[in-house]
C-alpha cells in the first residue's frame, strides 16, 4: 500500500489554513510554564472545527474541558458577532487562566467560563441552551453521559463534537479491554453511530474528531 505521511498532511494543512498567531503560541507556553500538560487540541483540528461551526452558524456553543482556553480560543473565533462560548471547567485556578487567555485574545464579550464538573456541572447550563455545538474534550469515561446531555441540549440541526475520538489509536486496538478511557470513548463512538436522532463519522485528522449533525 501507498506509504501515507499523515504528519506532512498535517503540516500542509497547518501551513495553508491554519497557522498560530501570537495569542495561541502563548497559551500553549504559558500552559507548558505552569506545569500544564500539552493536550491542547492541534491547530488543524482547530481549523476543522471552525469550519464545521460555520458550516451550521453555530452561534451558542459549549465546551467541555478547558484546560488553558486553546480550543475555545479556535471556538470563539468562528463565531459571528453576538454569539457565545460557555467553556466548562473543573479545576478553578485552570478556569482562571482560561479567562486571562480570552481576554489576550480579545474575546472577554464572546465568552464565558464556568467552573464546574460535568456531568452535574452541565445542569446549570441547560439554561443557556439550546446549543448550535457542544464539543467535548473531558475526562473520556464521562464521553457516554455528556452525549446524553448534548442530545438533550443541542438543536436540530446542530453539532456534537468530540476530540481523541481514536484515543491514540486504542479504541480499534482489541487488546485494549480494561482502560476505563479507552471503554469510555469506544462506547461514545459506538452510541454515536447507532443513535437514530445523530448522522455523524469521524474525521481522522489528529487523535480524531467525531462530529454528527442532529437530525431529529
Ligand atoms: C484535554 S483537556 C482540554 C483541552 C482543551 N479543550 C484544548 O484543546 O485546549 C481536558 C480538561 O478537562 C478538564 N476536565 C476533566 N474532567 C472534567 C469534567 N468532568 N468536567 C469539567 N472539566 C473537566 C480538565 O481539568 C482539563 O483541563
Amino acid at each position: 500500500m501507498e506509504h501515507i505521511d499523515v504528519a506532512a498532511r498535517e503540516a500542509y494543512i497547518q501551513q495553508l489554513f491554519a497557522p498560530e498567531d501570537d495569542v495561541l503560541r502563548e497559551i500553549r507556553e504559558e500552559a507548558a510554564e505552569r506545569g500544564l500538560p500539552d493536550i491542547h487540541i492541534r491547530p488543524e483540528e482547530g481549523r476543522m472545527i471552525q469550519v464545521l461551526l460555520k458550516a451550521v452558524g453555530a452561534r451558542r456553543v459549549l465546551e467541555i474541558g478547558a484546560l488553558a482556553g486553546y480550543s475555545g480560543v479556535w471556538i470563539a473565533r468562528a463565531l459571528p458577532e453576538g454569539g457565545r462560548l460557555f467553556s466548562l471547567e473543573k479545576d478553578a485556578e485552570r478556569a482562571r487562566l482560561v479567562r486571562e487567555m480570552f481576554r489576550r485574545a480579545g474575546l472577554s464579550e464572546k465568552t464565558e467560563v464556568r467552573v464546574g464538573q460535568a456531568p452535574g456541572g452541565l445542569e446549570a447550563l441547560s439554561v443557556e441552551g439550546p446549543f448550535c455545538a457542544v464539543f467535548i474534550d473531558a475526562d473520556k469515561t464521562g464521553y457516554p453521559d455528556y452525549l446524553d446531555w448534548a442530545l438533550d441540549n443541542v438543536r436540530v440541526g446542530g453539532l456534537v463534537l468530540a476530540h481523541n475520538a481514536f484515543y491514540h489509536d486504542r479504541v480499534f486496538d482489541a487488546d485494549q479491554q480494561d482502560d476505563q478511557f479507552v471503554r469510555g470513548v469506544r462506547l461514545f463512538n459506538e452510541r454515536l453511530a447507532e443513535e437514530p436522532r445523530l448522522f455523524g463519522t469521524i474525521i481522522p485528522i489528529g487523535d480524531g474528531i467525531a462530529a454528527a449533525v442532529r437530525v431529529g
